[in-house]
C-alpha cells in the first residue's frame, strides 16, 4: 500500500477515536439548523409573502417574461443557442454537468486535498462559477423585449374586484361569462364614466327595474371598476375603417371570408391581439416581427386612420 494511504488510515483512526458518533450528535445539529431555517422561511412567508403577479393574460402583449435571478444565467445561456438547439442548452448541457459531478469520485482519484494541489479541477470549478456569474449579470442587464407599459393601478384593482365580486356570473367580457346582463366590452364604450359610477351606486336608479343588484360598493371600488371597464371597452371606430381595410389590407387578409390569403385571416384578431399591438403592427411590422412579409403603413396612412383601423380590428372576434 502506498505511503500516503497508510498515513491516511492512521489519521482516520485517530480522529475516529476522539470524535463523536453521528447519532445523536450530528443528527441533532442537522435538525437544529433545519428547524431554524424552516422558522426563518415561515417568518418570511408570513411577513413578506410571495409577490404574485397578476393573472396570466394571453392578450397582454406587453408582458416581459423573466426568470428569478437564480435562473438568469440559464435564461441568458439559452439566447446563445438557435431555436432548434434550445433543448441542448436546456437539457443536455445541465444533464452533462450533473452527470460529471455524479461520477467525479470515479475519475478524480488523486489523494491531495488542498485546492491548490488540484489545479485542473479547481480551475474548472472557478471557470464554471465565473461563467455562471457573468451570464447572470449579463441576463440581469439584458434589455426587456417588450416596452414596459405602466399598468394603471386603478385598472388592476378594478380587474381584481371584477373577479372577486363575481360580475362574470351575469356579464361577459371577451366572450367569457354569464348572459343575465349585457356583454360589457361591447356596451360600456358608449357610456361616460359618470354614467357608470351612477349606475354602480344604484343600477335601478339609472336603468329602471334593472336586474343588477345594488352592490353597496365604496367610492374607491366604484372608481376602480369604472377605470377597468373603460380599459377593456371597445373604442368606437368610424364607418371609414372597414373601407380602409378593403382598400389597403384585403389584398392580403381575409375578414369573414372576404379578401386575400397572403396574410393570416383577421376575422377574430381582436380575441388574440389588443389595440396597441395592432397599431404597432400596422405602423411597422418589422419592429414586432423582423421576418415580417407585410409592408409598413406609417406614412401611407395617417395616425388617425391607423388608430381607426386598429379599433375596428380589435373589435373583431371579441
Ligand atoms: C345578478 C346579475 C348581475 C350581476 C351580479 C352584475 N350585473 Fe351588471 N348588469 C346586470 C343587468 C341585468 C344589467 C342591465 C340592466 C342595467 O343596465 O342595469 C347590468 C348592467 C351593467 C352595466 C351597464 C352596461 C351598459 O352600458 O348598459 C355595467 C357597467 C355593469 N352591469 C357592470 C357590472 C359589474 C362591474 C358587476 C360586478 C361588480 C356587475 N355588473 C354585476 C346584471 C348583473
Ligand atoms: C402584402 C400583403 C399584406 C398587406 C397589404 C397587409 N398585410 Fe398584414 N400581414 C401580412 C402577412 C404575410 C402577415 C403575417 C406575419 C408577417 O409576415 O408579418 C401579416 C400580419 C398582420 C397582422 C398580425 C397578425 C398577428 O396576429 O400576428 C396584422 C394585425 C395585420 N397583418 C394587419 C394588417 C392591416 C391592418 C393591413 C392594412 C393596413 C395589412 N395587414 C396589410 C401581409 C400583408
Amino acid at each position: 500500500m502506498a505511503d500516503w494511504h497508510q498515513d491516511y488510515e492512521r489519521r482516520y483512526k485517530e480522529l475516529k477515536q476522539k470524535g463523536k458518533s453521528f447519532f445523536p450528535y450530528a443528527v441533532f445539529k442537522d435538525c437544529l439548523v433545519a428547524f431554524l431555517l424552516f422558522g426563518l422561511l415561515a417568518f418570511l412567508a408570513w411577513k413578506l409573502g410571495a409577490h404574485l403577479e397578476s393573472l396570466a393574460d394571453p392578450t397582454d402583449t406587453s408582458y416581459n417574461p423573466r426568470p428569478e435571478w437564480y435562473f438568469l444565467f440559464l435564461f441568458q445561456a439559452l439566447k446563445a443557442f438557435p431555436g432548434s438547439l434550445e433543448s441542448v442548452a436546456a437539457v443536455v448541457l445541465p444533464g452533462a454537468v450533473f452527470a460529471a459531478l455524479f461520477f467525479l469520485p470515479l475519475f478524480d482519484r488523486g489523494h491531495k486535498r488542498h485546492p491548490l494541489d488540484r489545479p485542473f479541477l479547481t480551475g474548472l470549478g472557478v471557470l464554471a462559477i465565473a461563467g455562471v456569474t457573468a451570464l447572470t449579470v449579463e441576463g440581469y442587464r439584458s434589455p426587456l423585449v417588450n416596452p414596459v407599459v405602466e399598468k394603471n393601478p386603478e385598472v388592476v384593482e378594478g380587474a381584481r374586484l371584477y373577479r372577486q365580486l363575481n360580475c362574470a356570473y351575469c356579464h361577459k367580457i371577451r366572450g367569457k361569462g354569464g348572459v343575465v346582463g349585457p356583454q360589457l366590452d361591447r356596451v360600456v364604450g358608449a357610456e361616460s364614466p359618470e354614467w357608470l359610477e351612477r349606475h354602480f351606486r344604484d343600477p335601478s336608479a339609472v336603468t329602471p327595474h334593472s336586474a343588477m343588484p345594488r352592490l353597496g360598493l365604496l367610492d374607491d371600488e366604484i372608481k376602480a371598476l369604472t377605470a377597468y371597464l373603460k380599459s377593456i371597452a371597445n373604442e368606437p371606430f368610424t364607418q371609414e375603417a372597414p373601407k380602409l381595410f378593403a382598400e389597403n389590407c384585403a389584398v392580403c387578409h381575409k375578414i369573414r371570408g372576404q379578401g386575400g390569403e397572403v396574410g393570416p385571416d383577421l376575422s377574430t384578431i381582436g380575441s388574440a391581439r389588443d389595440k396597441s399591438f395592432i397599431v404597432r403592427y400596422i405602423e411597422d411590422p418589422a419592429k414586432t416581427n423582423p421576418k415580417s412579409g407585410m409592408p409598413a403603413f406609417r406614412g401611407q396612412l395617417t395616425d388617425l386612420q391607423i388608430e381607426d383601423l386598429a379599433r375596428y380590428l380589435s373589435s373583431l372576434g371579441r
